[in-house]
């Protein structure tokens, strides 16, 4: 994203996709015969193995009922999603999350809820993940930097939370805090963002029946590099958007700081929205590639306006510029 020159340009964006997955298998392979024995229990693990999540079955399950928003465009196959990850606190190698997050600490955990709402209270993430009934979503989401998946999400709205916490008539806005924890982020000691990690919505976004807390994927809970014990989904929206492991949620009259925006404002904007023809200032955002599916050497596919939820949510934006408001 905003730290890449063509010279910072990433292996894993070069090399062939299934070489690239190959390397990978080797090193877990590797990593395996040296802690093999160490890895949790399959049910209702908590603290996540340090052999990388590659394979459904090991984690607590979470169930949710199908929904009837959910895409039906095939899923990318669980081992692309929790192991090509973007969570900069790990690193910024797409490889480093599912290698490193296996120590963040996801119990203890509370969120706050604070700013222009009635009920200011922590809600621990046991309530949490009582407060609504669960259902599996299976979303489009589209990066930023030109790839998208098909994830199984396991969540509910962001409004069932919204009505219970009774914002205030000033609460135009709805800005969401990740953890930092030194110990175990080993990215927080590199200045590639401004920490914590912060992102916002508008707070008619917040309330689209299509805006999710995410505690699950697959059926099962968040694995840590995905931003367990509890992320944003907003799909419509680049996939920085949808920020991980939420400790604060906090009600405002005003927009929120977001940690791209800040970072480079003429990059990323505060709505973030997904438009082909909107290009990021340094590459088109006319076409993406679906990892697990596409081949690098096919052409890559076309984005749609909204990530195809233009339906559904362009109404939203009704007389905004959205080259000028991107
Ligand atoms: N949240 C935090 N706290 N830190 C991050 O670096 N990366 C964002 C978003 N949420 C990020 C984050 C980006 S750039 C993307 S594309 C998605 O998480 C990736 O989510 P995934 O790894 O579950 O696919």
């Amino acid at each position: 994203m905003l730290i890449k020159k063509p010279s910072d340009i990433l292996s894993s964006e070069i090399t062939p996709r299934d070489l690239y997955l190959r390397r990978r298998e080797f090193l877990q392979q590797a990593t395996a015969l040296g802690l093999a024995g160490t890895l949790f229990p399959a049910s209702g693990a908590l603290a996540q193995p340090a052999v990388p999540v590659t394979e459904p079955g090991k984690l607590a399950k979470l169930p949710g009922k199908p929904s009837p928003l959910s895409a039906t465009d095939k899923k990318t196959p669980y081992k692309d999603v929790v192991t090509y990850n973007n969570y900069y606190e790990f690193g910024t190698d797409k490889a480093e999350p599912a290698q490193y997050a296996h120590k963040l600490r996801t119990r203890p955990w509370s969120v706050t809820i604070d700013g222009e709402v009635r009920n200011k209270k922590p809600i621990d993430i046991e309530d949490l993940l009582k407060l609504a009934p669960m259902e599996e979503r299976v979303y489009r989401m589209r990066c930023v930097e030109g790839w998208s998946m098909v994830i199984p999400w396991v969540g509910y709205p962001m409004a069932e939370l919204i009505k219970r916490v009774e914002p205030t008539a000033k609460a135009k806005f709805i800005g969401f805090t990740t953890a930092t924890q030194p110990d175990t982020m080993v990215g927080l000691r590199l200045p590639v963002l401004e920490w914590p990690y912060v992102e916002g919505l508008r707070m008619d976004e917040a309330m689209h029946p299509l805006t999710i807390l995410g505690f699950g994927l697959y059926g099962e809970v968040l694995p840590n590099q995905n931003g367990a014990p509890v992320r944003l989904v907003a799909p419509w929206k680049y996939g920085f958007k949808s920020i991980k492991s939420i400790v604060r949620i906090t009600f405002m009259e005003s927009m929120p700081k977001t940690s791209w925006n800040v970072a480079a404002a003429h990059e990323y904007g505060f709505y973030s929205n997904v438009n082909p023809a909107v290009d990021h200032p340094r590459w088109s955002q006319a076409t993406e590639r679906r990892i697990g599916e596409d081949g690098f050497f096919q052409p890559k596919r076309k984005t749609l306006l909204f990530n195809g939820y233009a339906d559904q949510v362009a109404g939203l934006y009704t007389g905004m510029d959205l080259k000028k408001l991107f």
